[in-house]
């Protein structure tokens, strides 16, 4: 049987990594500044993780939701301190989509309202109404097509304050950093007038921190940065430091009702010890500190390029956005350099580095970039 063809691949196979790095079966080494697309927050195979996935699997992997796991009890207390959420409760999935698809699920549960509002270049996954708010017509097949989706442009307050006072919106979707969208950075003065139209108005702020949260932006979640308090926040990636699980955080207002929600694999005893063990070890070393500490130093360093049109971002995701397009100088950096790096549309570099990523790594990073653009 063959793999069914919907990615374009590099001719690269990845067969064991460490912490920044990740070494081919040639047993080349590669710096990743891609992070497996910021999924590796902790950095890879940190012995700590390992230990403690290999121990849960000796005892137990998987159960069904129909007992208890205080695993998931344990994971939920530790992500209350270290988010600044420590009131609002976790409902636990499997994948990014699924997590927003579950909070804008409980958004029109909770108000029973039908319309959303998303933003112009967003994305939040492909399943059925995560993409149905995502800004790409590419991604949606003729069933996707009976949900009430607005989009508007990001950081223009008064079109979404106008829809929102006819007080038939169930819920805004916005990213905390649009990703995919090119590292845009809502303005915290948007955020906290959004936050205050959806309180005034009965609406559901949903906060897409798939992407921008788990420390990557140098704060634990990035709209942190306008001091707002969403209803619902979404995470996965960083999350499970690459073990596929993801989650919401929902705010005490909402009534959980038995069957609503429900998912066979979500908060299994294998999640839940990988949540666990990236969220000590997130604590422990200090990672969002240093995630905003290497990523302030990165940013200095990248804006001084030449000809580096743009720099945007926060912490470890950051954008370099050239006049040009970046194809050639990223297959430079990859084949001759050996980094990997993201990329957004045909002109911005897209750098996800592991947040436990170190300064020397950092100037060995801008060496070799500096080296692909002479
Ligand atoms: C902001 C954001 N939301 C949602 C998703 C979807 O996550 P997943 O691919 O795990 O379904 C992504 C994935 O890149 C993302 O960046």
């Amino acid at each position: 049987m063959n793999f069914f063809d919907v990615y374009p691949r590099w001719q690269i196979e990845p067969v064991r990594a460490q912490g920044c790095k990740i070494y081919d079966k040639n047993g080349v080494e590669y710096l990743d500044f891609y992070g497996g697309h910021a999924v590796i927050s902790i950095g890879h195979s940190h012995p700590y993780y390992v230990d403690a996935l290999t121990s849960q699997l000796k005892r137990i992997g998987f159960y069904s939701n129909a007992v208890l796991n205080s695993l998931q009890n344990e994971y939920a207390e530790k992500l209350g301190a270290l988010s600044g959420y420590p009131d609002y409760s976790l409902f636990m999935v499997n994948s990014g989509a699924e997590a927003n698809e579950n909070a804008l699920k409980l958004a029109s549960f909770h108000n029973s309202r039908k319309k959303v509002i998303a933003f112009r270049n967003t994305f939040h996954g492909r399943t059925a109404a995560a993409v149905q708010t995502t800004d790409n017509e590419k991604y949606k097949a003729p069933i996707n097509e009976n949900m009430d989706v607005v989009f508007f442009p990001l950081n223009d307050i008064e079109p979404v304050r106008k829809t929102l006072l006819r007080g038939d919106v169930s819920s805004v979707i916005i990213e905390g950093i649009q990703g995919v969208g090119g590292i845009r950075v809502p303005e915290p003065s948007f955020l906290q007038e959004l936050s205050r139209c959806c309180e005034e108005t009965g609406t559901v702020l949903i906060l897409d921190e798939i992407q921008s949260g788990y420390g990557r932006s140098g704060r634990f979640f990035a709209h942190q940065y306008a001091a707002i308090r969403p209803d619902i926040i979404t995470i996965a990636k960083g999350m499970g430091n690459g073990f596929p699980v993801s989650g919401m955080l929902v705010a005490p207002k909402f009534q959980a009702v038995h069957g609503q929600l429900g998912t066979t694999f979500g908060g299994n005893h294998l999640a839940c010890a990988a949540a666990i063990a990236v969220a000590d070890v997130i604590k422990a070393e200090n990672l969002v500190e240093n995630a905003a500490k290497v990523g302030a130093f990165l940013m200095k360093e990248l804006k001084k390029l030449q000809p580096v049109k743009e720099v945007r971002g926060h912490g470890l995701m950051i954008g370099v956005e050239f006049a040009e397009p970046i194809k050639s100088m990223r297959d430079k950096l990859l084949f001759e350099e050996k980094v990997f790096t993201g990329a957004t549309g045909t002109h911005v570099f897209r750098l996800l580095p592991p947040l436990s990523v170190t300064m020397a790594e950092a100037e060995e990073f801008l060496k070799r970039f500096r080296k692909i653009k002479d």
